[in-house]
């Protein structure tokens, strides 16, 4: 039997009834993609119906006021994925009326849409050959296959795509990439794999070499930067002070409060020591109280975030012109990060 064949056989049996298997929806699916892309599928679940049921079609979220998708979005992370997933549809208004394209080349096109993602919507959508590779499928190869390369290396990721052809099964494109993924995310887990139950342990490099616990190979991710967040809580007339985060940089979009963000760790005497805090403040405002560490750990940056609630003794305070008076009632109105959210739950329940 082939290995398609045999994946196929196992798969059928097994598999995990998931919302976006019973759909060829190319729009549901490329939806539950972003949404896997850096989540569980038990937590994506719900986002997934909570998004189409959101936004039900590709002119419906490229219609919508982003605060709107950023707050659908709230609580999943990596917010980079719902900024392109709008941006992606209004393309797909735009060039193609609003109907995502049954072509590997014009899907790849979209912005937002990678290799993985339009290999996905190419084949469970449309069933054309293409072959996906994710972060499952990369560990069953490189364990089948004894592929020693790095899979996050450039070199390794090429060995990997070329297996993933070699096996893919173009007359079952739909069924065989599900079966893949389903076997790297039930049976060729990273972790103490049961490899005896699984049906290739006949023939997997890995399993015959006991080779199983060092594959696959990463190579090291770079240095963890650490920033300090220190957010200023300015009261006034029932209301707070926020403003959106504008730039390059992570959570741009999303709202939080006037940020001052320095090299090393602050506390209530160091932090009116910053230009910034001249700036805005001056002597106009004092320090009633300072929060505990909130922490943040991505992978290439860890946030410690503190909260400082200033008292305002006069009006000459200066915060910059992005800054508005948020009524309190409506602060839960606002798509925020999870810092803001933990602190919000904690201090205006
Ligand atoms: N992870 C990413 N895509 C998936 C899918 N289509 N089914 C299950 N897990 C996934």
């Amino acid at each position: 039997m082939s290995i398609s064949s045999t994946l196929i056989s196992w798969y059928l049996p097994k598999k995990r009834n998931l919302p976006w298997r019973n759909t060829r929806n190319p729009y549901y699916i490329w939806v539950s993609e972003v949404v896997l892309q850096q989540t569980r599928v038990a937590q994506g679940i719900d986002y997934y119906y909570r998004f189409i049921e959101h936004f039900p079609n590709i002119n419906s979220l490229a219609n919508a006021h982003p605060d709107e998708v950023m707050k659908v979005w709230q609580g999943l992370g990596y917010y980079s994925r719902a900024r392109n997933l709008q941006a992606g549809a209004k393309v797909v208004q735009e060039k193609f009326r609003g109907q995502l394209p049954a072509n590997f080349e014009l899907l790849l096109s979209i912005k937002g849409v990678g290799p993985y993602t339009a290999a996905a919507i190419a084949s469970f959508a449309f069933d054309l050959p293409f072959a996906v590779v994710d972060g499952n499928v990369s560990r069953v190869l490189a364990r089948l296959f004894g592929i020693f390369e790095p899979v996050n290396s450039s070199r390794g990721a090429k060995m990997i795509s070329q297996k993933a052809e070699d096996i893919f099964n173009p007359q079952q494109s739909a069924l065989h990439n599900q079966a893949i993924m389903e076997l790297g995310a039930l049976q060729c887990v990273p972790r103490n794999p049961d490899c005896t139950s699984c049906p290739f342990h006949l023939v997997c490099f890995a399993w015959q070499h006991q080779q199983v616990d060092n594959l696959p190979q990463k190579k090291p991710k770079g240095k963890v930067r650490p920033r300090y967040h220190n957010y200023m809580v300015v009261k006034k007339d029932g209301g707070v002070f926020l403003t959106k985060r504008a730039g390059k940089d992570i959570w741009h979009g999303l709202y939080e409060f006037p940020l001052i963000e320095t090299e090393s760790p602050m506390d209530d005497q160091t932090i009116q020591n910053t230009q910034q805090w001249n700036e805005w403040f001056g002597n106009a405002c004092k320090i009633e109280s300072l929060s505990d560490e909130f922490i943040h750990q991505l992978s290439h940056q860890s946030i410690r975030a503190r909260f400082f609630m200033l008292t305002v003794d006069s009006k000459a305070f200066k915060l910059d012109s992005s800054v508005f008076l948020c009524p309190i009632a409506n602060l839960r109105s606002y798509p925020v990060h999870k810092l803001i959210e933990k602190y919000l739950n904690n201090e205006f329940k």
